[in-house]
């Protein structure tokens, strides 16, 4: 079917050891992330408040592929330079967040990033449908954005409308919440192409074990490669 196409995995951070991050971040590119995904939440757009751009400007010289920093704050433009200046490549906001997700994207493009715009469950394809243009990455997201750990909820459907709607021009889609050997091949035939993935890379291993970090984006790899092949 799709033997073009490669899934990439965006382990996050968010499961990883807080007091730890350089060594985190070293282990899972060294066990072949594709990307690193970093969860920035403000306390105030969700439930739950976890680091701004300073921490994120540390992690930076521990990346060496692609640092995919999720804002899940509000307001997101008075931030956008910090972000740019953290060293984020791509910087993802939500639609949800303020009135100017049009204003959004143009102002992070403009810093120098790449453009990314998140969709909660609850909000439609529809509501991206004239930033397309203006964005590099669609993330949908398949829990309710705040923690880890979280149970999937279905988007398959949003996932197809999104890749139709994409139509040719060059926009990844981007899974984020629950995603694990078993959920990754439903959005991975439905269009996906990040998976974001915490508790499934995490879970079990550790700096000194870093090999299970390997296996567990093997299993998801795996899973992903027997529907499409
Ligand atoms: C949720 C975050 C996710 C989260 C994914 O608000 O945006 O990136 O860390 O975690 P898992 O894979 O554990 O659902
Ligand atoms: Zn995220």
């Amino acid at each position: 079917m799709n033997t073009d196409r490669k899934i990439r995995i965006a382990p996050s951070i968010l499961s990883a050891d807080f007091a730890n991050f350089g060594a985190e971040i070293r282990a899972i590119e060294d066990q072949g992330a594709d990307w690193v995904h970093v969860d920035v939440m403000d306390g105030h757009f969700v439930p739950n408040l976890t680091f701004g751009p300073p921490a994120v400007k540390a992690f930076r010289p521990h990346v060496t592929t692609v640092m995919d920093v999720h804002l899940m704050i509000a307001p997101i433009d008075p931030f956008i330079d910090a972000y740019a200046e953290a060293g984020a490549d791509v910087l993802t906001a939500h639609v949800e967040a303020g009135p100017h997700t049009h204003r959004t994207l143009q102002a992070i493009r403009a810093a120098g990033m790449k453009a990314g715009v998140a969709l909660n469950p609850g909000t439609p394809a529809e509501a991206v449908e004239h930033l397309l243009d203006l964005a590099d990455l669609v993330c949908v997201m398949t829990v309710n954005p705040g923690f880890g750990g979280q149970k999937f909820i279905d988007m398959t459907a949003k996932i197809r409308r999104l890749r139709q709607m994409i139509g040719d021009r060059p926009v990844l889609i981007e899974i984020d919440g629950g995603v694990d050997p078993k959920t990754a091949p439903l959005v991975a035939a439905a269009g996906a192409d990040v998976l974001v993935a915490g508790s499934a890379v995490f879970r079990g291993g550790s700096v000194e074990q870093a090999d299970v970090y390997g296996r567990n984006m093997r299993a998801i790899r795996d899973a992903v490669e027997t529907v499409w092949a």
